[in-house]
């Protein structure tokens, strides 16, 4: 299965929409033939009615399935109220052939920081299946970023959280939120963070990203693409059965 995980697209009429970069960035999700389109959070800047309308009309330039949670941004002015009209539930659990997506919002109204909570700690648990790997997807990070600057909005019950997710094993993690991709392995799980897709919000030299996910029967493997330069770099391998992973970041 192949997953393109974007994030961070920031719709937005003032600074931080790079529209020209988010057309060019949505021809090479489709170019990537993914199974699905995981979207981590923050499809607008400000919450606001005419975010969410550029935001909606805009991803249908991918062709893709697409699953989609809220982020900080998203829940601005309301906007929380909006999430659900145009991207329907914020928690959900997609099963796939052989893979179940626990999708749940990290965000709350006017905070940019985030929590789970026990009711989404019993959705992760829900969403584990023996015949199946599980992926679970929200916008802010359970783990520090490097290259993200001072740490602040880890979520809240990030030690909960975490506890669970290694517990069962769960393979994947995906997140966003920080604007620069990363990836790092704990025991069994994969915890993998998306750059930005089309804000003008990058970071140093990161530019817009987003990272391609091949999951075979034994291996991830997360591959950032570099937008701009339309650049592709492997960041990181990772066996199932064996725990060990090779990791490239550049
Ligand atoms: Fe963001
Ligand atoms: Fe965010």
């Amino acid at each position: 299965m192949k997953i393109a995980h974007i994030s961070d697209i920031h719709c937005n009429e003032g600074y931080d929409f790079n529209e020209k970069m988010f057309d060019k960035a949505a021809k090479l999700v489709n170019k990537s033939e993914p199974d699905v389109v995981f979207i981590s959070g923050d499809l607008t800047t400000w919450g606001l009615l005419y975010e969410y309308d550029l935001a909606k009309e805009k991803l249908k330039q991918i062709k893709n399935k697409l699953v989609v949670v809220p982020g900080n941004h998203d829940e601005r002015n309301l906007g929380w109220k909006l999430f659900p009209e145009f991207f329907g539930e914020t928690d959900f659990i997609h099963s796939f052939d052989d893979i179940n997506l626990v999708g749940l919002a990290s965000s709350e109204p006017d905070k940019d920081g985030g929590r789970l909570g026990r009711g989404r700690h019993k959705r992760i648990v829900e969403g584990i299946s023996k015949n199946k790997k599980t992926i679970i997807g929200f916008h802010h990070h359970l783990i520090p970023i490097p290259n993200s600057g001072r740490e602040t909005n880890i979520i809240e019950d990030a030690g909960e959280t975490l506890d669970i997710i290694l517990k069962n094993e769960v393979p994947l993690v995906l997140m966003g939120h920080r604007h620069v991709p990363w990836a790092v392995k704990i025991h069994k799980t994969l915890l993998v963070n998306a750059g930005t897709f089309s804000c003008n919000r990058t970071r140093a030299h990161f530019g817009n990203t987003f990272n391609i996910i091949d999951i075979n029967k034994d291996e991830i493997e997360v591959t950032v693409v570099n937008i701009e330069k339309e650049k592709q770099n492997k960041m990181i391998k990772f066996n199932l059965s064996d725990g060990c992973c090779a990791n490239k970041y550049f």
